[in-house]
This record gives C-alpha cells, structure tokens and sequence, in this order.
C-alpha cells in the first residue's frame, strides 16, 4: 500500500516556510490505519517489547494501537504541567520551536525493553528528548518507529546508534 497518497501536504504550517504533513487522512481510512499499525508491529515483534513510549499528542493516536496489537502497555511522554503525579524532565529543541517533555518516574521499570513510537521524525528533538527520558528511568530503547521521516533534517543522525525505522520518507 502506497501510504503516502494518505498525507496531506500544507504549505506554511503552522509557520511559514513550513511543509506540514498531515496524518489525519491515514487516520481516517481504516485500512491506511490498519496496514500502517501492522507495518510496525512487524517491525517491533522480534524486540521483545516490554512497553511502548509515544511522545504527545500523535505519538499517542500511533503508539496505542501498535502497543495493544503488541499486548503491552502504554507509556505518555507529554509536554510539562500536564502529568499529575512525580515526573522527570528533559528540555528539547523541535522544528519549530522548544519546549520541556515529562515523563511520571513510575512509567517505565529498569530493564524493561522500549519501543518509542511517534508519527514523524524531523530535527529528532522530541526522540532524542523521548529516549534521554527512557533512559533516566532505566529503560532500554530497542527501536524508534515513525510514520514519516523528513530526511532533510538529518533526525536519524541525531539518533546515532538507535534502531530506526520509518514508514514513509520525503
Ligand atoms: C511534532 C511531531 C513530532 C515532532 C517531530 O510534534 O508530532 O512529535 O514534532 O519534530 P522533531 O523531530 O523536530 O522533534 P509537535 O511538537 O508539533 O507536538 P504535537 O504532536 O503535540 O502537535
């Protein structure tokens, strides 16, 4: 299946000179979903997966159904304020802007075997932030899975010695 022809390109959002790549249509179409979900269940079922971690708020809508079809749990990295109980903190740069991820310090176990899920890999300042949280609790990151990466902005060398796998590339 050609998942592209399920991205919406919108030119100069939400800033100008940027090209954002919008998932909703792939959301919409409950095969393109399907067959997307499975694409990285594929990919994470040799791993081991102990639980799966998505950063806010698309890597939640991509993450829980690869984290169900894997029988594990689900972990929420979200922006500061928003988790109510204990957290740790990582401050990042993103594509357009910057911002503080969180994660609550009970999320994950030392030793549990990670899979960190999001739709699109840019500048990878939100994975790169997602793991450094991982790994402050102990966690090992076995993979990345996105969607969408944007090779123009070289995310994946970022992540440097990680399993990296997209979906999509442009
Ligand atoms: C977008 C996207 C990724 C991140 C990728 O999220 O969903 O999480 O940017 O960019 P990076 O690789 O340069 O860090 P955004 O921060 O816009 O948050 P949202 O999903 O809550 O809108």
């Amino acid at each position: 299946m050609d998942l592209k022809q399920y991205v919406a390109i919108v030119h100069d959002f939400p800033k100008k000179g940027i090209e954002f790549k919008d998932i909703t249509p792939l959301m919409n179409d409950g095969e393109a979903f399907k067959y997307a979900t499975e694409q990285i269940v594929e990919y994470a079922k040799e791993k081991d997966i102990d639980i799966v971690v998505g950063p806010e708020a698309r890597g939640f809508i991509i993450g829980c159904p690869v984290a169900f079809a894997l029988g594990v749990g689900f972990s929420p990295v979200r922006k500061e304020g928003k988790l109510p109980r204990e957290t740790v903190k990582v401050e990042y740069g993103l594509e357009y802007g910057k911002d503080v991820l969180t994660i609550h310090k009970d999320a994950i176990k030392p030793g549990q075997k990670v899979l960190i899920i999001d739709d699109l890999l840019a500048t990878g300042g939100t994975i790169d932030a997602t793991i450094k949280l991982v790994e402050q609790l102990g966690g090992i990151v076995v993979g990345c899975a996105f969607l969408i990466e944007l090779t123009y902005l070289n995310g994946r060398e970022k992540l440097n010695g990680y399993d990296i796998k997209a979906l999509m590339q442009y």
